[in-house]
């Protein structure tokens, strides 16, 4: 028997303000036309006042958790990604934590901007292969838009605020299932030396300030495409899989022309990938996890399915992450609901 991480549950959730690119338009020198031409994006999320990075991540976790049919007692770990956390500390995890009343779980921030989540990903997977935890509850939450220069409009336009949340139970399963079930591999990378083509300008030990996101637009989208295109054979190599396998791309959402590259380098129709940058814009380490819950539940995304999902983000940090999404029994009954019993047993 060999342990392994099923991805069985996922929740997102998005603040009810919606900002258009027209009201944008009033805001700085931009239209519509060139936010949608240049990017995808027709508009985006925006948290309320007295709505934080928690609040958000706390909805999306109820919904993974539900989801699932767990209950917060059975969470033992929560890693929350995020660039936007309430406070400089304690974790924005503990917030979560609390509200869920999730007593049992010990929990905590991983902070890799954009590739946040592929990276909190790969944290829980581990700490469930190697025995420290049954259940993980992982979550992607951002409030970006209380980190932008609202008169940038080179970087304003770009981003938006949600969450999204997966959650992960351990199984002992044997045979063909073990190979090809939850949580097949992720792959991590970091380049410290392109940190300033992408970053914040302020931070609690240089300027004592929040700081706003500066960007060189050109740069990252030039290291976005090679660097997830080189991730990407990574993961398929790395699990012997050839492009054709992967039944759903779940790419961050940065801009859709990096999405369409990498779609086109794979050889799969933009039927197969699940873009949601149209409604939701950038919401960094929240962008993977809410587009797969997103076609989970509109049932595009079924148990069984072979997923891939990539991000890359400041740092530069970017990574991927291969998953067989559900468990065998859900394959065979479609019933959520039944999947806690089925994957309980564990050593
Ligand atoms: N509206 C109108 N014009 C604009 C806007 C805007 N919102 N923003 C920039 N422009 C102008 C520029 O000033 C420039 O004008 P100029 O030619 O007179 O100087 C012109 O449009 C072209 O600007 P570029 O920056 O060259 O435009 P580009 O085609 O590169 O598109 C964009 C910019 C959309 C930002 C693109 O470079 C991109 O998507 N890059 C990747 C960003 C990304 O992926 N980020 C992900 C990581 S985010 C994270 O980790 C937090």
């Amino acid at each position: 028997m060999t342990r392994r991480t099923l991805l069985i549950g996922c929740g997102s959730y998005l603040p009810e303000r919606i900002l258009t690119n027209e009201e944008l338009a009033v805001r700085v020198d931009t239209s519509d036309e060139w936010i949608r031409q240049r990017t995808g994006i027709g508009q985006r999320h925006i948290a309320a006042d007295g709505e934080f990075t928690s609040d958000l991540a706390t909805r999306a976790a109820e919904r993974a958790l539900e989801h699932a049919g767990l209950t917060p007692e059975d969470v033992d770990v929560i890693v929350l990604a995020t660039t936007t956390p309430d406070e400089t500390f304690p974790a924005t995890a503990t917030k979560v934590q609390a509200n869920l009343g999730a007593s049992q779980a010990f929990a905590f921030d991983v902070q890799a901007v954009c590739a946040g989540f592929v990276y909190a990903l790969a944290v829980a997977d581990n700490f469930i292969k190697l025995g420290q935890a049954r259940t993980a509850l992982v979550i992607g939450a951002e409030t970006f838009s209380r980190i932008l220069d609202w008169t940038d409009r080179s970087t304003c336009v770009l981003f938006g605020d949600g969450a999204g949340a997966v959650v992960l139970r351990a199984a002992e399963m044997d045979g063909a299932d073990a190979r090809s079930w939850g949580v097949l591999s992720t792959h991590l990378h970091t380049d410290g030396n392109a940190r300033d083509i992408l970053y914040v300008d302020g931070g609690p030990s240089s300027t004592q300030t929040v700081g706003h996101v500066r960007m060189n637009g050109k740069e990252v989208y030039r290291h976005a495409v090679s660097k997830l295109a080189a991730v990407i054979d990574e993961a398929l190599a790395a699990n012997g899989y050839a492009s054709s396998a992967i039944d759903w791309l779940v790419p961050h959402q940065a801009n859709r022309r990096i999405i369409e590259s990498m779609a086109h380098r794979l050889g799969l129709p933009m039927s197969k990938v699940v873009c949601s940058i149209e409604r939701h814009a950038n919401t960094s380490a929240a962008s993977v996890p809410l587009a797969f819950d997103e076609a989970v539940r509109d049932g595009r995304i079924k148990p069984g399915d072979l997923v891939l999902m990539e991000a890359i983000g400041g740092g530069l940090a970017w990574g991927a992450g291969l998953v067989r999404y559900g468990a065998p029994v859900m394959a065979k009954s479609g019933a959520v609901e039944t999947v806690r019993e089925e994957v309980v047993p564990i050593a």
